[in-house]
């Protein structure tokens, strides 16, 4: 390609089917701008239809929009010829540095691993630029991937490349193009005609960008010919529905109802009301975490921490004693069914440290009863265990409480003789 002697071409960028013929180049030895740095590529971009008025024209646009920009993840001009554009001997073509790296659309469609998180956030930062954008009165109109550029493959480092459909809203001079705006990507109905430069495209052209990094699926169009959006295709659903968590997928729909709308008054109208919703995407999920993590920590504390391994222990020996009383007025059944067994009050209390219950006889002939509360406490480093009736305490057991296997069979037989002695009494 026969290029400014200020280049030296190094190999054409190959599968270019846009306006420009583009190469990678280098600074030639003739080359003297300012500042260029001469170990680095640069990329060349010449316009493939010299003699169109309209695409001369619009090269003119391109560049002055890149120009007029200032902004780390906006591909700067490092050289061009576009203020020519009316002398038609001049082959017009302008100069960027190289980014090395795939651009979106290789990126997203190779990437495996991505997390919500890592897409949200380097989607948001793509909102700030196209806000800056729009500060400076320029609308891109052709937000796509292939138009993105992922410095270093690094997700959270994009960088927009293509303004060859850019328009500023100050300059009056030029008319807006008429050809058709639309393409593969996401085809939205008001840029058909033409004329209708509106903020509001690139946003919606955003929500694609978004939905794309989501799915790796394009957006195509609004609705498709079964009246569905983007987000409400089969596969699309059971993909969302696998890879998000309820509460997220709640506000992913919600966004992409919004940002899909036929009627652009419906849809989004400012960045910060759509950046404002995807941040709240990761946000409750945080919530969500960090509220569960600080009551894990808080359980973790150590009063909570021993004193419910000591109720834990306190309970298994509590079932114990309880069924061996039981057992024990059981086996009076074998011989007459007039005793039956009563549980009631069965407290434990994580402060004090103390489990109770009470076991009762009860002689159904003539309704004479037994209760007898039995008490397992802590106390220093020592377990007590205590059975009261008629308000008269006896201790059963003292020990530490890695040596209850130790002395439970002892303290059987003291159970036992308590409540013989108190059957007793009541036959
Ligand atoms: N400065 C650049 N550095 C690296 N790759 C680039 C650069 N500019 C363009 N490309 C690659 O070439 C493709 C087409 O470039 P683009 O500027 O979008 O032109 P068009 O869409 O008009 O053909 C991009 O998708 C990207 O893969
Ligand atoms: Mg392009």
């Amino acid at each position: 390609m026969k290029i400014d002697p200020k280049w030296k071409e190094l190999n054409s960028l190959s599968d270019n089917t846009g306006q420009g013929k583009l190469s990678i180049v280098v600074p030639s030895e003739i080359n003297n701008i300012k500042d260029i740095d001469k170990s680095q590529k640069y990329v060349y971009k010449k316009l493939k239809q010299q003699g169109n008025l309209v695409r001369r024209a619009r090269m003119y646009r391109e560049v002055s929009c890149l120009k007029s920009l200032k902004h780390p993840n906006i591909i700067s001009v490092i050289d061009t010829n576009v203020e020519k554009y009316e002398d038609l001997d001049c082959k017009l073509f302008f100069v960027t540095p190289y980014i090395e790296g795939k651009n979106l659309d290789e990126f997203i469609k190779l990437s495996e691993d991505l997390s919500l998180d890592q897409i949200i956030n380097s989607f948001v930062k793509l909102l700030d630029t196209i806000a800056y954008c729009h500060e400076e009165n320029i609308i891109h109109r052709d937000i796509k991937p292939d138009n993105i550029m992922c410095f270093n493959n690094d997700i959270n480092n994009l960088i927009l490349i293509d303004f060859g459909l850019s328009f500023n809203q100050d300059e009056q001079n030029i008319t807006p193009t008429s050809e058709h705006l639309g393409n593969r990507f996401l085809y939205l109905p008001e840029l058909q005609n033409g004329n209708k430069t509106d903020k509001r495209s690139d946003i919606t052209q955003l929500c694609g960008i978004l939905f794309f990094m989501l799915t790796k699926k394009y957006p195509v169009n609004l609705q498709n010919e079964k009246d569905e959006m983007p987000h409400q295709r089969k596969d699309t659903k059971d993909y969302f529905a696998k890879m998000f968590k309820n509460n997220q997928l709640d506000k992913i729909y919600k966004i992409f109802d919004q940002a899909f709308q036929i009627n652009i008054n419906e849809r989004y109208q400012t960045i910060d009301s759509l950046k404002l919703d995807v941040e709240n995407i990761l946000n409750n999920q945080d919530n969500v975490n960090t509220s569960l993590e600080q009551i894990e920590i808080k359980l973790n504390q150590n009063r909570y921490l021993k004193s419910s391994k000591i109720i834990a222990e306190f309970k298994t020996i509590h079932e114990e004693i309880s069924q061996y009383i039981m057992f024990f007025i059981d086996s009076f059944k074998e011989k007459s069914s007039v005793l039956a067994w009563i549980q009631t009050g069965y407290n434990q209390d994580f402060q004090l440290l103390q489990i109770q219950n009470t076991i009762g006889v009860k002689n159904q002939f003539d309704n004479k009863e037994i209760r007898v509360k039995y008490l397992i406490k802590y106390i220093g480093n020592e377990m007590i265990i205590q059975l009261t009736s008629d308000e008269q305490s006896r201790e059963v057991l003292r020990c530490k409480l890695d040596d209850y296997n130790q002395h439970k069979s002892q303290m059987f037989e003291i159970i036992k003789e308590y409540y013989i002695e108190k059957i007793n009494n009541i036959l």
